[in-house]
């Protein structure tokens, strides 16, 4: 129990993305993504999963959102299929589409719960990497603003809350760095810069657009964050920490902010020949966008250790830990600046993924002291194993752990001065993940399926009672 409190119109909430609950790939005249083609390639997902059925969110949002509201849930996150919106990914608007998002909309406000859409969470119209290489091309840019400004005409008494980009860090380093993710591209580090810098105009232009269309509404991005430590109080080791946070953080934060890129990262990345060119057009669309942004998204799941890294010291690329077993991911880094070993200090998951409350708080106070915005913690949660006993319960008192001491320090973090709108948790029902399959669940709803398949019946975990009383409480309950 806590004396801290958090406001009344506090958002509590929780958080889904398309491809990872809704399946219903090929129904009501949705079009292909980049996720529906990758998923087909052998050994690109664990035991081959796909979002084909996903857990039938399609289906059964109405029986998700009543488990919702019967929760108390405050806000929902969910990101829109932009290929069920246009199968091609610009052209004529499929009106099935829309309407499946109008009904999600609706569902939610019957029962009280704030609406927050996220336009793109990683699921782009096939078709547009077919004529022109998706995020390669700037003519992705005009489709993208297209596509959000219909769901701003089409949504804009209803939906308040909007975020343009999921992760733009991760889905970039995954498909263009590392091969894990569509288009699968790797080490292509001066394309991996040019998709960015056409992901953050697609993402200005959309934020101007917006203000036109709903200037009352709020909008920003959601940028996955790894605050980071250096190992110790070595200052090459410090100096590690601060390139770390330029190239793997403020690249990103920074633009979205400032509208600009950190000058020493964009120095380095010039010498290697990689830097994105920036038009003075560019810096000044950029720059206007950052001015009307109204908070940072953040998806906070670890933070990282900072290290110097020799030049003859470990390579960017290294096993993932995709299968839960513990220890299998490996120390990565970028020789001569830094490397991200384990922290001494904290725990880890199953998938080898710090645990760190109080890097919560942190991540936090970073935001509030370098861009003064408010935040929404549009993610955060606990991917593990579950059971289900043979009465249908489900004892996940680890992730009540887990989402406590993060709660715990979020109240701290506002009690110490940072503006904190929202906390989405990760995730309301179990989903897929991207590359771990069905068996790293994140959610309070227990889905009834694994890689092969299941009954996909719902049934309630012990964190969702828990969820349910820190909501009533204003966080009392922590
Ligand atoms: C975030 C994504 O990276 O983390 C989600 O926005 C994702 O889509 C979540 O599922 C958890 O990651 P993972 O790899 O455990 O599914």
């Amino acid at each position: 129990m806590t004396e801290l409190r958090m406001p009344k119109d506090f958002l509590w909430g929780s958080a889904s993305a398309a491809y990872q609950i809704e399946g219903a790939h090929k129904e009501d005249g949705k079009g292909t993504s980049n996720w529906d083609e990758f998923v087909q390639i052998p050994g690109k997902t664990f035991k081959e999963t796909t979002g084909e059925v996903a857990v039938d969110h399609y289906h059964r949002y109405k029986e998700d959102i009543a488990l919702m509201a019967e929760m108390g849930l405050k806000t929902y996150r969910f990101s829109i299929a932009w290929t069920r919106i246009f199968p091609n990914g610009r052209g004529e608007v499929n009106e099935s589409g829309l309407e499946f998002y109008q009904n999600i909309i609706d569902e939610c406000l019957k029962h009280g719960i704030e609406p927050m859409v996220t336009l793109y969470h990683w699921d782009l119209p096939q078709a547009l990497v077919e004529e022109y290489g998706g995020w390669e091309s700037e003519q992705v840019i005009d489709d993208y603003v297209n596509y959000a400004v219909v769901l701003f005409d089409a949504f804009k008494d209803k939906v308040k809350y909007w975020i343009t980009m999921n992760e733009q860090n991760i889905f970039t380093t995954l498909g263009w760095m590392t091969a894990q993710h569509p288009p699968g591209k790797f080490d292509n580090e001066k394309m991996y810069y040019v998709v960015n810098h056409h992901a953050f105009l697609a993402h200005a232009k959309t934020v101007l657009k917006f203000k036109e269309i709903i200037p009352d509404g709020k909008i920003g991005a959601s940028f996955a964050y790894s605050p980071s430590y250096a190992i110790n109080a070595d200052p090459i080791h410090a100096m590690s920490k601060i390139d770390f946070d330029n190239l793997k953080n403020f690249w990103w934060m920074d633009v979205y902010a400032y509208g600009r890129y950190p000058k020493n990262t964009y120095r380095y990345l010039e010498k290697k020949g990689v830097a994105p060119t920036v038009t003075a057009e560019d810096a000044a669309l950029l720059e206007a966008a950052a001015k009307q942004i109204d908070f940072m998204g953040v998806n906070y799941y670890q933070t990282s250790v900072a290290e110097y890294n020799p030049l003859d010291g470990v390579g960017p690329y290294g096993e993932m830990n995709t299968s839960g077993k513990k220890g299998t991911g490996e120390i990565t880094g970028i020789p001569g600046l830094f490397k991200n070993p384990s922290n001494p200090h904290l725990e880890t998951t199953d998938w080898d993924w710090t645990i760190d409350p109080m890097g919560l708080r942190y991540a936090c106070k970073e935001i509030t002291s370098r861009y003064n915005l408010p935040i929404i913690i549009s993610e955060n949660g606990l991917g593990a194993f579950d059971d289900k006993t043979e009465d249908n319960q489900i004892h996940d008192d680890y992730r009540i752990a887990y989402l406590n001491a993060h709660v715990y320090e979020l109240m701290k973090a506002v009690d110490e001065g940072c503006d904190v709108w929202a906390y989405c948790t990760w995730s309301f029902t179990d989903l897929l993940s991207w590359l771990n399959g069905y068996q790293k669940r994140y959610g309070f709803i227990y889905v009834d399926r694994d890689e092969e398949g299941g009954s996909l019946d719902r049934y309630k975990k012990d964190s969702f009672y828990w969820y349910k009383d820190v909501i009533k409480s204003d966080g009392a309950t922590i």
